[in-house]
């Protein structure tokens, strides 16, 4: 028997059911089930269809997460659980699995911070995080820039989105472009096929003014309305949208804010480790003009394969170790999911 304690996560913050089965930093096994398809035609993730589809799916994606692990819930040394931020229902259904599966198999419960869980994800590829770390966490619900000093005790917001997220502009702007839901992983796509520099669409909170007030915040929906006004005209004017320009250039502008920030907050924090995460983090022209721009300045940046960067039980199961390891004490039984919990802290 290994020393090393065998710790289980449970996801539920979204439209993903997701378990993972971890080992110190080893992935042992993982399932997900995602509820994606079923709101594809409202645009958004609809929050009933997703815990009812998380009710449906939790079962079963526990009983395929241990099996390919090769466990038993009696192996598991300590359980942890998605206490928030996400939708309130949602996590209701994960966390109350998690108790149940924790009462029954008598095992510790951990409540923790889906955001931690997708800084922590990243030890399951790139082994233990060096501290103090910049997270840049981007995807459908959220978009921070975060200072990491010490995982296990909570980590610090620099900045964050003043209006939508980054993933929720990538879902937008390709609904407008008629790309299917959700729309990051098409207008990548369709961005490899056009030019990111044909048109210039606006970089939100990069004037001198915002140097001040929202230095490390994010603005996505003026670019969105530009993105939308761009291809309004050429519509009126009965001309063809030329949609990979449009991805490629939207895309860039994007990914030109973000990357820009990050570096500039391990400038300023005197940081030498870049780490991203989020589903948007999937998203190619970030990687490389993230790579491109940290490599001036000697920073190392770090970014785990895309199944990973999208939510998943893994995550969570490597947050949960990183606890365990580091001799944080377990939630109560009766820990709440907290749809606002803050970023401070990292086990409810
Ligand atoms: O982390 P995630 O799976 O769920 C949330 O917590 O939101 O992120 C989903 C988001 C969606 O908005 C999706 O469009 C975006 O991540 N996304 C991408 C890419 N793959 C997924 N955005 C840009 N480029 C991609 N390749
Ligand atoms: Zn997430």
């Amino acid at each position: 028997m290994s020393s090393v304690p065998l710790v289980l996560g449970i996801e539920t913050s979204c439209d993903e059911t997701g378990v993972g089965i971890v080992r110190g930093h080893t992935l042992l096994g993982e399932s997900l089930a995602s509820s994606v398809d079923e709101h594809a035609r409202f645009g958004g993730v609809v929050p009933e269809v997703a815990s009812r589809a998380h009710l449906e799916a939790m079962v079963p994606t526990m009983q395929r997460a241990l099996d390919q692990a090769g466990v038993t819930l009696a192996d598991i040394d300590a359980i942890a659980v998605t206490a928030g931020p996400g939708l309130a229902g949602a996590l209701l259904v994960g966390v109350a699995a998690a108790k149940g599966y924790a009462l029954a198999a008598e095992k510790p419960i951990y409540g923790v911070n889906h955001l931690a869980a997708h800084v922590a994800v990243d030890t399951l590829e790139h082994g233990p995080l060096p501290e103090p770390a910049i997270a840049l966490l981007v995807s459908g619900g959220h978009s921070s820039l975060l200072l990491v000093e010490d995982l296990a005790r909570g980590v610090q917001p620099l900045g964050a989105t003043i209006d939508d997220a980054a993933g929720e502009a990538f879902d937008k702007v390709a609904r407008l472009l008629g790309l299917p839901f959700p729309g990051g992983p098409w207008i990548d796509k369709a961005a490899r096929e056009g030019d990111g520099a044909s048109i210039t669409f606006p970089r939100g909170l990069t004037g001198p003014r915002d140097q001040a007030e929202h230095r490390f915040d994010f603005s996505f929906s003026g670019l969105k309305t530009a993105v939308a006004r761009w291809v309004e005209a050429r519509e009126r004017d009965g001309e063809r949208v030329p949609v990979n320009d449009v991805a490629a250039s939207f895309q860039e502008a994007v990914c030109d804010v973000l990357t820009a920030k990050a570096i500039a907050a391990c400038r300023d924090r005197g940081v030498d480790t870049l780490v991203i995460g989020g589903g948007v983090a999937a998203n190619s022209r970030l990687r490389v003009l993230a790579e491109e721009r940290a490599a001036k300045y000697g920073i190392a940046v770090r970014v785990p394969r895309p199944k990973l960067c999208t939510d998943n039980g893994a995550m969570v199961a490597a947050l949960g170790s990183h606890l365990v390891a580091a001799g944080v004490a377990p939630s109560r039984l009766d820990l709440p999911a907290d749809s606002a919990m803050p970023l401070t802290s990292v086990v409810a």
